[in-house]
């Protein structure tokens, strides 16, 4: 986890801000933000504050109940001044939206507010994030200061092409986007052992989604796994420090910067990238739901209707990925299952899948409750393992996630060599 102290100066793309914001808490770090007086005309101080848990600040003049601190920390006992004591305890100073004229500012040692004169005090590693119109963008003027901040060591994140805030205009100027920010802030902090996450260095691979078996060129059978409860676990894992590798299968949900997203479509080519990651990872959280059987013979054309009043479709068995993965495991390494199981007796089934794939854990929800599995930004599961059975009472998916990886956790110390 990192500290990381957001700058806001004043232009349309500071709703982005919150978005970055959001992705940084998420994944674990502290933030606080300050804002130019111009940012909060386009978003309010409250909106940051929400997010963060943490005042924002816009003068220096004004008191800061934290007192410099972040949310991680405790407050100092005196009222520090502002713009050193938030550049001291920050990791990084991203500056997102940089308009032109903070840009020009910066590059001149101006400091004439409180986002510029925490940049001139910065001793952490200072990121700009410019967005603006694309003729001020294009300016030389702009162009020589970014040079400078350059020069000077400042990390500038180039802005994106594409249409402007202004009606009809495109170019060169818009900010870029919240993920590819937060992933710049990532790469220039220092996570030496200053930062020791639980998981820093275990390798998590993840399935997510579910699988689509061709019928012909255009028609599959699938499933209605939509992948939220694997990306949820994979986003968790990131946030542990773990170096997470997800195999997405047909997954359409925003994927996390520090997550590497690997796509595959039917059950043979999870089974083909399985079999290639399977061997490095510590940990493997099997939440794709895998086709069991598929079209035994798919069309490689559209199969037309004209002249047939019905069809039958031939299936195969498809292999079990991850009984396969299970016989292959080596010594160290932390199998969880899941079981979408229709009633009554889930648990019993999924005590069932445990033994029989030769699995550490086994992740089992009844799917004939509404409002939960497939589909849904909700769950409720039981966990379990040989040492017993955990319900997880209904949460979102990143609390459930969180449940699992709190598991993976007892098992691995548990298992000092398996
Ligand atoms: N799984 C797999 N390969 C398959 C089918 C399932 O790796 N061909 C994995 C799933 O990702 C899940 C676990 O096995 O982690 C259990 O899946 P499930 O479909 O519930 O198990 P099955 O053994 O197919 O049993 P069932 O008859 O209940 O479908």
């Amino acid at each position: 986890m990192a500290r990381l102290l957001l700058g806001v100066s004043g232009g349309i793309a500071a709703y982005k801000a919150l978005e970055l914001v959001r992705l940084a808490t998420k994944a674990g770090h502290a933030v606080r933000v300050v804002q130019t007086p111009t940012a909060q005309q386009f978003v309010g101080a409250a909106s940051f504050a929400a997010l963060t848990g943490a005042p924002v600040l816009v003068s220096e003049f004004e008191r800061d109940p934290a007192r410099g601190a972040f949310p991680d920390q405790e407050p100092p006992s005196h009222d520090p001044a502002s713009h050193l004591e938030l550049v001291r305890n920050a990791d990084a100073y991203l500056i997102a939206p940089a308009t032109a004229n903070t840009v020009a500012k910066l590059a001149h040692g101006m400091a004439d507010n409180l986002l510029t004169s925490a940049a001139l005090a910065a001793g952490c590693p200072v990121l700009v994030a410019p967005a603006m119109n694309h003729h001020m963008w294009e300016h030389p003027a702009t162009q020589a200061n970014l040079a400078t901040l350059r020069e000077r060591g400042v990390t500038v994140i180039d802005p994106g092409t594409g249409a402007l805030a202004t009606k009809h205009e495109w170019g060169v100027g818009r900010l870029a986007e919240p993920a590819e920010l937060l992933a710049a802030v990532e790469a220039v902090v220092d996570w030496g052992p200053a930062h020791p996450r639980p998981w820093d260095g275990l390798k998590v691979l993840v399935t997510a989604g579910g699988t689509r078996e061709p019928i012909d060129a255009v028609r599959y059978v699938g499933n209605r796994s939509s992948g939220r409860m694997g990306f949820a676990v994979a986003d968790e894992a990131a946030a542990l420090g773990a170096e997470v590798t997800v195999l997405a299968a047909n997954v359409a949900l925003p994927r996390h910067p520090r997550v590497r997203y690997r796509d595959v479509v039917t059950a043979a080519e999870l089974r083909a990238a399985c079999l290639e990651e399977f061997p490095a990872c510590d940990v493997l959280v099997m939440a794709a739901a895998v086709a069991d059987f598929r079209p035994a013979a798919p069309e490689a054309g559209k199969v037309k209707k004209a002249g047939r009043d019905a069809m039958v479709l031939e299936l195969e068995a498809t292999e079990d990925i991850l009984s396969g993965l299970a016989a292959a495991r080596r010594d160290g390494q932390t199998l969880v299952g899941f079981a979408a199981e229709h009633g009554a007796q889930a648990v019993d089934y999924g005590r069932d899948k445990l033994s029989r794939k030769g699995l550490d854990a086994v992740v089992v929800n009844d799917v004939s409750q509404p409002g939960i599995g497939f589909d849904t930004a909700e769950n409720e599961v039981a966990i379990l393992t040989a040492a017993g059975d955990e319900h997880v009472a209904r949460a979102t998916k990143a609390e459930v996630a969180r449940a699992i990886l709190a598991t993976v956790d007892r098992l691995r110390g548990a298992q000092v060599t398996r």
